[in-house]
């Protein structure tokens, strides 16, 4: 089990380059269950949670390869099986999003349930309405959907709840339906978009992506294609937040900053110069750091997988600040660990406040999901003395060798096998 080792107190400089998005990578990896032919996808991250879509993937008969340059080409001509087992589903809740295809291409699959995680019960019945209204019959049985249809009808479907891979579920299901789906309170992260262009790209008509109602004109066949999936609009975040923390002067690399234009404007809310380009954005910060709270909504506003990041920058404002998270009920593990460390946070429900002028100092930290592990590394970069982060596994689902990244930023961070 890996460890992660910081000694904090050094500011950051230099440049950092971004990887692909993992959460626009994995429904780009779904989505070529939906052709027999060849997919290439470029600027992929080579993180556990894409490794286990592969396996997911080849459990199931596809040809995938992943290389740690960034490259995936995967063909699914020979589907032997459209199960997707408890095994590799539990390990990695995403899973889900093989179901839409599976339904749109071979009219039938059985699905493991993701079952709950750290961060909240993580339902995905807008997932299954939205397939039963596109005339699916779906059952739940022995912890599995149990997902067939003659042959899937366009829809009308309004999701009660805005859902990222629920809308990115219903959007693949719905270009091999017959008929035009109508997907009302759709998601329009950056990754729902790109994953339209790329199914746009195999012959797909979607109009609407990345507003509220997206529209699909479902096809006979889709065909291959090669697709760049967009920068992660996460990684690039939580490095400013890490240029931000340790009063740094870091060039971001490599990234997109109208994707997380939310979190920079909340981080020059909190006193960071920022200087944004086309597709690298600076973060500059030696003076205070002001205490401004922040409330977690639906894209373009500030994201939850930001929350756990923006806190720990908040232990060290210049007062109180309430962080309001609105989208997981209980996306606050975090703060026990950070309190561990000399923070001063208060949890109540779905808000913390969170005492400014916390000098940290390191401690022996649990990571309990992917974002919490991020916070704790930032918080380690201006502790004082070492910190040992515990369960990296976390870490490495949606970061590419990110102690190697902080260490060429000059941070003093190591990982002990
Ligand atoms: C996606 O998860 C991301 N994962 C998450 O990133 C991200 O935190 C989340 O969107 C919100 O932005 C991927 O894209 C692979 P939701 P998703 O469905 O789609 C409720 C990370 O760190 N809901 O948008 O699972 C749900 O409980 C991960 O990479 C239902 O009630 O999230 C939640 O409260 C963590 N019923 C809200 O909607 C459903 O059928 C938003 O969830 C589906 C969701």
């Amino acid at each position: 089990m890996d460890k992660i080792r910081v000694i904090g107190g050094r500011p950051l400089s230099g440049s950092v380059k971004i990887s692909g998005a993992k959460n626009a990578a994995l429904p780009a990896m779904a989505a070529s269950l939906l052709t027999r032919d060849r997919i290439e996808l470029e600027n992929v991250p080579y993180v556990r949670d894409i490794l286990t879509m592969r396996n997911l993937l080849e459990d199931m008969g596809s040809e995938v390869e992943v290389t740690e340059d960034g490259s995936a080409v995967l063909q699914s001509s020979n589907i032997r099986s459209q199960e997707a087992p408890y095994e590799l589903v539990k390990t990695m809740r995403a899973s889900i999003l093989v179901l839409g295809p599976l339904l749109g291409r071979f009219c039938h699959a059985r699905v493991s349930l993701p079952g709950g995680c750290a961060i909240g019960a993580r339902p995905v019945n807008l997932h299954l309405m939205g397939l039963e209204k596109m005339g699916a019959k779906c059952r739940i049985l022995h912890g599995y959907v149990e997902a067939s249809v003659e042959k899937l009808q366009g829809a009308h479907i309004v999701m009660d709840t805005i859902t990222v891979t629920g809308t990115e579920n219903m959007m693949m299901a719905a270009t091999l339906a017959e008929g035009e789906t109508v997907l009302e309170n759709a998601a329009c992260e950056p990754e729902v978009s790109d994953l339209a262009d790329m199914l746009r790209s195999m012959g797909a008509r979607i109009e609407g992506d990345g507003g509220r109602t997206i529209r699909v004109r479902g096809v006979e066949e889709l065909h291959g294609c090669r697709h760049h999936i967009i920068p992660d609009r996460i990684e690039a975040g939580t490095f400013a937040i890490a240029a931000a923390i340790t009063r740094g002067d870091v060039e971001v690399e490599n990234c997109n900053p109208k994707h997380l234009s939310s979190v920079l404007e909340q981080l020059s809310r909190t006193g960071a110069d920022i200087e944004s380009g086309t597709n690298r954005f600076r973060v500059q910060c030696d003076g205070p750091i002001l205490s401004k709270n922040v409330t977690t909504y639906p894209y373009p506003a500030f994201p939850t997988d930001m929350q756990a990041q923006y806190m720990a920058l908040m232990t060290q404002g210049d007062g109180d600040s309430i962080i309001t998270e609105t989208i997981f009920e209980n996306r606050f593990m975090h703060a026990l660990e950070l309190i561990r460390m000399g923070a001063d946070i208060a949890v109540e429900g779905r808000q913390a406040l969170v005492k400014g002028n916390s000098p940290l100092s390191g401690a022996r930290v649990l990571a309990s999901d992917l974002r919490a592990s991020a916070s704790l590394i930032l918080a380690a970069l201006i502790a004082s003395g070492e910190t040992w982060i515990d369960r990296v596994y976390h870490l490495d689902r949606g970061y590419h060798r990110i102690e190697e990244k902080l260490a060429r930023l000059g941070a003093n961070i190591e990982r002990v096998r």
